[in-house]
């Protein structure tokens, strides 16, 4: 495999220093290079710096001219929900007219119509629409994802939809607790068959599992049930918590040394507190925020208090029809009042952390993978600057392009 040298680069950034979670004023430390190359080897970073310093190289290398763009780390996605079948367009038009989500989805409408939908894909019908998805995001400048089932619901179909992710090259994350399909009495009946026939075979196929706990799906006793199963299995464990009601995620998160928790929407003070003082990053998703209508979540209070936060698109079809982490950033900077460098931590390094991999993935530094963003813009600060444009020129994976936005 030839060298790549991504040369003339305007500027590089990467978030500071070699530690992860970042938090607090580290959070804030983008190390800029201007007038910048870096230099791709078997897939890693093996050089970066100031054209200035670029000595001759040998080998075959090959060159992509970076004028005029700025590098980024490949942006990592560490909330998405990508396995799903069909839409939810006709829901989305009636919550336009005043209906509420939580409204829709105690009418069976909401996540249990995506889950009618995706049952009928079939497995290739499922397998086709996550790699559909992760062009999605390829092209907002995701170079990593995570990607949960719960939508399948049964064993044929969560299995389908973990293989579907790992197949688009994402990473699993196993949410069989997400909603109680209608073929089960209740969400304690669903959970027995769940951990009976479907865990044992998700667990080889997922890295961590995923639990949704809120008034009308699962309660924390039942969310402490199916985390402490899977953790049995050696899954890493996240939670969804805090969207709509604070019903003890975080103290549960705490307690069972989540990855995560993630939404925080209905967070309050104390919840900001004990997040801050534990070892769980808090996952902000103000893409579902902004579509639901919702309250944003207490970033800045959390960043101030020292907690570690992670940024990502929730991308599903109900709450997030939202693939682009940039677009994610301008939210960030415009209502969660996080600074670009915050921002970029937080889809960066943070978040690669969340998915146990903050030791290679997220910084442009030596030994890392050459997971490349280039934005078309002079100035980094772009990326949350340029709200909703067209800023992705081209995204470098594992040291090869990927992805490089057709000559205007
Ligand atoms: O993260 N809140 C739970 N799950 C998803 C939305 C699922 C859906 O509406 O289809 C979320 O927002
Ligand atoms: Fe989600």
């Amino acid at each position: 495999m030839p060298k790549l040298l991504v040369r003339d680069l305007a500027q590089v950034v990467s978030p500071a220093g070699r530690e992860a979670p970042l938090r607090g004023g580290a959070l804030r430390e983008a190390e800029l290079i201007e007038r910048a190359y870096v230099l791709c080897e078997d897939g890693l970073i093996a050089a970066v710096g100031a054209m200035s310093d670029l000595q001759p190289l040998d080998g075959d290398v090959v060159e992509l001219d970076g004028r005029g763009f700025c590098a980024i780390p490949g942006l990592v996605d560490c909330h998405t929900h990508p396995a799903f079948g069909g839409d939810r367009v006709d829901e989305f038009s009636l919550r336009a007219g005043g209906a509420s989500y939580e409204e829709l989805h105690a009418a069976g409408g909401g996540i249990l119509s995506t889950v009618r939908a995706t049952r009928s894909a079939g497995a290739a019908g499922l397998a086709q629409a996550v790699e559909r998805h992760r062009g999605w995001m390829l092209r907002a400048g995701t170079t990593t994802f995570e990607g949960k089932s719960g939508y399948g619901l049964d064993r044929e179909t969560e299995l389908a939809s973990l293989r579907a992710v790992r197949t688009a090259g994402g990473i699993p994350t196993w949410l069989g607790a997400h909603a109680t399909p209608p073929e089960h009495d209740d969400a304690d009946a669903y959970l027995d068959f769940i951990l009976t026939e479907v865990l044992p075979e998700a667990a080889p196929l997922a890295e961590a599992a995923d639990v949704f706990l809120e008034r009308g799906a699962f309660d924390a006793v039942q969310a402490r049930r199916y985390l402490e199963a899977c953790r049995e299995h050696g899954l890493a464990l996240r939670i969804h918590g805090d969207q709509f009601t604070e019903s003890g995620a975080i103290p549960l998160a705490i307690e069972l040394e989540a990855r995560s928790v993630d939404h925080l929407e209905a967070t309050g003070p104390n919840g900001v507190a004990a997040l801050a003082a534990s070892g769980v990053t808090g996952v902000l998703l103000p893409a579902s925020a902004l579509f639901l209508g919702r309250p944003m979540p207490p970033a800045r209070a959390l960043v101030d208090a020292g907690a570690a936060v992670a940024l990502a698109t929730d991308f599903n079809p109900g709450s997030a029809f939202c693939e682009s982490l940039p677009l994610v950033c301008s939210l960030a900077a415009t209502q969660l009042r996080l600074s670009p460098a915050e921002a970029l931590a937080a889809c960066t390094v943070n978040a690669a952390h969340v998915l146990g991999r903050a030791d290679r993935l997220g910084r442009i530094v030596t030994g890392y993978a050459a997971d490349l963003t280039l934005l078309d813009a002079p100035d980094w600060r772009h990326l949350a600057y340029h709200l909703g444009g067209d800023l992705v020129a081209a995204v470098v994976k594992d040291g090869t392009v990927a992805w490089s936005r057709p000559a205007r």
